[in-house]
């Protein structure tokens, strides 16, 4: 059984309203991928990382790291689960449908070597595998309108993450059979309309993913925690 890791990169970052999508803004020295490559190789499992950008993109091909030996690089498409198929395809030679494939943004650059092997420990032994979530420290509450109609549980509530955890085979037919449903917005939702039950594993709030101008230096601090 093999690890492998796919990196979806291809998104253009409206909400982050900058000059370049946000993968390749700079954080503490080096662009954001570089950072989320970084840790991703640290972990130190991985046969093979198959970071996801589009065919126009001209800054993935002038970072040293995409000729890293272990990166194979993969064509983008149109939304976030047709990158990750398309991460998926090429690696088909080498991947068995028993494999594992961790599922991790390209904008989440605190992630931690540890919290991937805490994430592989908790469902190395599971069979259909699961995803870093949290809990939200907020009351949550549904809304029609501007109107409260409820307040939700939050003990059944939480945040979905990245990494994400599954079988190849199992992930790749799950996309294929999700392609053009709006609704698959992470990996665990296209295997959820499979009726499988993915786990949950409890992450650390400082992976937390780009996505507004403010999340840079969020990103920044955590990192120098870290
Ligand atoms: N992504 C991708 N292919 C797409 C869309 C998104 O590979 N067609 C990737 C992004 O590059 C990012 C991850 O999926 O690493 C999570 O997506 P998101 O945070 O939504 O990034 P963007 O789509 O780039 O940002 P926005 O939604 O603000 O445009
Ligand atoms: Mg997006």
């Amino acid at each position: 059984i093999k690890f492998w890791a796919i990196v979806p990169a291809a998104g253009v970052g409206k909400r982050m309203q900058a000059d370049r999508p946000k993968q390749y803004l700079e954080l503490a020295g080096k662009t954001v991928i570089e950072h989320t490559l970084l840790r991703l190789l640290q972990a130190d499992v991985f046969a093979a990382i198959a970071v996801v950008v589009s065919e126009e993109d001209p800054y993935w091909p002038d970072l040293a790291v995409s000729q890293h030996q272990k990166i194979i690089t993969a064509p983008g498409g149109k939304e976030r689960a047709d990158s990750v198929l398309s991460g998926l395809k090429t690696i088909r030679e080498q991947a068995s449908d028993d494999d594992w494939v961790l599922v991790h943004d390209a904008a989440r650059p605190c992630i931690t070597a540890a919290d991937i092997h805490y994430l592989i420990d908790s469902l190395v032994d599971d069979d259909v595998g699961g995803i870093l979530a949290l809990a939200s420290p907020d009351t949550l509450k549904q809304v029609e309108g501007k109107c409260i109609t409820g307040t939700l549980d939050r003990s059944h509530i939480w945040r979905a993450l990245t990494p994400q955890m599954f079988r190849y085979g199992m992930l790749k037919t799950a996309l294929e059979q999700a392609q053009g449903n709006p609704a698959i917005t992470d990996d665990a939702s296209a295997l959820e309309l499979q009726g499988l039950q993915p786990k949950i594993v409890e992450g650390r709030p400082d992976n937390i993913k780009i996505t507004r101008p403010e999340d840079l230096a969020l990103a920044q601090f955590y990192m120098e925690q870290q």
